[in-house]
């Protein structure tokens, strides 16, 4: 035997004696004990190994300290299947296929934070499951445009709203001992330039409607991890921007969490040092759009910093602070010693996803009571429309989903109408007969050979000898039509739906629309159709929480989370724009485009409401039921408060109609004068109520202060100006049941 290896043998003799303790021993003292006790322990190649990506989505752990990696996973609706190392391509693994739940817009139109936990705690068991540490989710960019390819990953056009609901989705998930990644921080408003959108906007906007549901994950949700933007502001990166991630999410927020780079946004290393990234994850180390191959080391975060360390350029402070953030991200998720096991693709999370379908389904009209359709009389019902049949949770860009199964709208149909009635199905026009991403393939074959004359001829066929008519469109998640990484190029239907729908309304007058979208979209033929649904993408219970909302299993309660203009000009950030970016820039090709959010505040129902000439086809907060309610005249507790004080308003609402239901009682404020421009109402407060048949109940809101308060630019703070104010009770943004005038003294 070689005297090295009996030296050997012998070192490891010594080694109980004198090894370093692994850092977990001691797994029963506060975490940030925890956290220094590793720092001081590790070296700096290990401090700075932990800071970026080790793969496609996974970063380092410290192995001779026993400190485990870290490993991310898309969605917002559901476990991304495994993908390759260093690729976007899935590993084909055949044990990570997951439900689909519905997209976040969905949960939004729930109004119900309910619905909100129930979403996140399921979603959170599949990823514990699936052993990951981080869901690169949930979404909350504000709807300034329709146009905006991601809008259905996110919770719609009011900060309030956004607020409420993605607090409780946080809590679910990271109750597994997952962390959430909530994205993305800020101002990626639009998927057009979303990696050289520089965007400018007033603070007023930026305070308002920009970062509210992001304060609220961080101090309501404390949320464990944000995604920075891809996009600029103030010309600065937001995966390094001193001032959204120094001064105002770590300082003025106090965020004690992780900032991850979206995957590429980062692109300077001195910047990443001082400007507040904590993991850098997909950056594209050789300049290219996509990154040579284990280019790790090569990250900005990776040798560039620790050869500006070694030469003594910069310090170690930064980097201890982003070390910490890691450590405590870890301490939180990987090495949580208490962490639930998880589930995958059970039963539960099925109904979950069916049941917060169900409840964000919006009956956008129903003239004649259409619907439900009714099953004692209806023998023929037909389903047309390609959206009926194709596979919606493969594609639409990082959200993109291996499902364990989907339930196509017709098969829902057919599945729970059985015997009673028969489903004729007819395509009607052709969309996107393709079906794959990153590996993942739908498997349909929905190739077409008849021409689109061909295909509208049997679908109005089909539709004149049935009983009722489902017609099943809207987009599809390809590209352009509501699509990772590209905006929508107009509001219109494409595929010439229009003339489908037109056409099947001249056929037969039981016609029922239903829009699969994640966003609004004109609709020329609405006084042709008597009854409209917004559908959402609905993930693996989509046929499910369809058919149980046509046939009245389910009486729906969603409220909508954005406004459907009647055209684009109606939208202030099209009519005083700018979008999708300074004209001349974009002639010039400048790296960097501009985007100005000229309309400042005034977005959503907060422009509409300005408006003399036009006004929305369907209002922010508007949902139909198959019940209708009464409110009584709302009443305050008192007629005038200090600014120390609440004020409680009280409803009554009563069912009228002949089965349960759940009404979405709204509470606007209206401030009648003000030494800066304020919107006519904005949403403060809202309440689901279930009510029986006949049923009457009391709403009660309570407000304070910050209800009526504004950002105040001059004075760097929020102010709540004495004068007079009312409450405005609403069932949507314009259908207002009643107004209360109040003063704060
Ligand atoms: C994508 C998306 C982000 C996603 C990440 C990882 O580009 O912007 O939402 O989580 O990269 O796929």
């Amino acid at each position: 035997m070689k005297i090295k290896q009996i030296v050997f043998g012998l070192s490891l003799l010594a080694l109980p004696v004198f090894a370093q303790q692994p850092v977990y021993l001691n797994d029963s003292a506060p975490i940030e004990d925890r956290v220094e006790d590793a720092l001081k322990r590790m070296t700096l190649e290990e401090k700075i190994a932990i800071i970026h990506a080790q793969s496609k989505f996974s970063s380092a752990g410290v192995p001779r300290l026993g400190i485990p990696e870290l490993w991310m996973t898309d969605g917002p609706h559901g476990i991304r299947p495994e993908v390759l190392w260093d690729e976007w391509e899935q590993a084909a693994w055949t044990n990570d296929s997951c439900i689909a739940f519905p997209a976040l817009t969905c949960l939004a139109a729930t109004w119900n934070e309910d619905m909100s936990y129930l979403y996140g705690k399921s979603i959170g068991e599949e990823a514990r499951y699936r052993e990951k540490d981080v869901l690169l989710g949930p979404g909350v960019n504000i709807y300034r445009t329709p146009l905006n390819g991601r809008n259905f990953e996110y919770m719609g056009e009011d900060p309030y709203l956004a607020s409420k609901m993605v607090v409780p989705y946080i809590k679910g998930v990271q109750e597994n001992g997952v962390a959430t990644c909530v994205k993305h921080y800020a101002l990626n408003n639009q998927e057009f330039n979303r990696h050289t959108s520089n965007v400018i906007l007033d603070d007023r906007a930026l305070y308002e409607i920009y970062l509210p549901a992001f304060k609220a994950a961080v101090q309501e949700g404390k949320t464990w991890t944000i995604m920075s933007a891809y996009n600029l502001y103030k010309n600065q990166h937001l995966c390094h921007n001193q001032y959204l991630l120094n001064d105002i999410l770590k300082g003025e927020w106090g965020f004690d969490g992780a900032v991850v780079s979206d995957w590429g946004g980062t692109h300077d290393t001195m910047q990443a040092i001082y400007n507040g990234l904590d993991l850098e994850f997909g950056t594209w180390t050789d300049g290219l759009t996509m990154g040579a191959t284990n280019a790790y080391d090569n990250y900005l975060m990776a040798n560039p910093y620790l050869e500006l360390i070694k030469s003594g350029k910069v310090g170690t402070k930064e980097l201890d602070d982003k070390v910490r953030r890691v450590l405590r991200l870890g301490f939180r998720t990987s090495m949580n010693k208490n962490k639930p096991l998880g589930s995958l693709n059970s039963p539960e999370h099925g109904l979950a996803g069916k049941r917060i379908g169900e409840e964000g389904i919006v009956l956008l009209q129903n003239k004649n009571n259409v619907l439900p359709i009714n099953l004692n009389t209806a023998k023929r019902i037909a389903v047309i429309g390609e959206n009926a049949v194709k596979m919606m949770t493969v594609g639409g860009g990082s959200s993109s989903l291996k499902v364990k199964y989907e339930i196509s709208p017709l098969d829902g149909i057919r599945n729970r109408v059985g015997s009673q009635a028969e489903a004729v199905y007819a395509r009607g026009y052709v969309g996107d007969p393709t079906g794959s991403y990153n590996g993942v393939v739908s498997g349909q074959d929905l190739s077409e050979t008849r021409s689109f004359d061909v295909l509208l001829a049997e679908a109005v066929e089909v539709a004149k000898s049935a009983d009722y008519v489902i017609f099943i469109g809207g987009l599809n998640k390809s590209n352009h039509q509501d699509c990772e990484g590209a905006d929508r190029n107009h509001l219109e239907l494409p595929y010439n739906q229009n003339k489908v729908i037109s056409q099947l309304a001249k056929a037969n007058k039981n016609l029922v629309v239903v829009n699969i979208s994640g966003n609004a979209v004109a609709m020329p033929w609405v006084n042709e159709v008597p009854a409209i649904v917004q559908g959402w993408f609905l993930g693996s219970e989509t046929g499910s929480a369809l058919a149980s909302v046509l046939v009245g299993d389910a009486n729906p309660s969603g409220k909508l989370p954005f406004t459907f203009p009647m055209k684009l000009d109606d939208v202030g950030a099209h009519k005083l724009g700018v979008y999708p970016g300074d004209p001349t820039q974009l002639a010039n090709k400048r790296d960097t485009i501009d985007v100005i959010y000229n309309e400042g505040i005034f977005v959503g129902y907060r422009w509409a409401d300005m408006q003399k000439k036009s006004k929305p086809l369907f209002a922010f907060g508007h949902g139909l039921s198959y019940t209708t309610f009464e409110y009584g005249k709302p009443s305050a507790n008192k007629k005038v408060i200090s600014a120390d004080e609440t004020i409680t308003f009280n409803v009554t609402v009563k069912n009228t109609g002949s089965i349960e239901g759940q009404e979405v009682v709204q509470l606007y404020i209206s401030d009648k004068k003000s030494s800066l421009p304020r919107p006519v109402k904005e949403l403060k407060a809202f309440k689901k109520v279930k009510l029986a048949p006949g049923e009457e109940k009391q709403v009660s809101f309570t407000i304070a202060k910050d209800a009526l308060s504004f950002y105040d630019p001059a004075q760097k703070a929020w102010v709540a100006e004495p004068g007079k104010f009312e409450a405005v009770v609403a069932a949507s943004a314009t259908d207002i049941k009643g107004v209360v005038p109040f003063d704060l003294k």
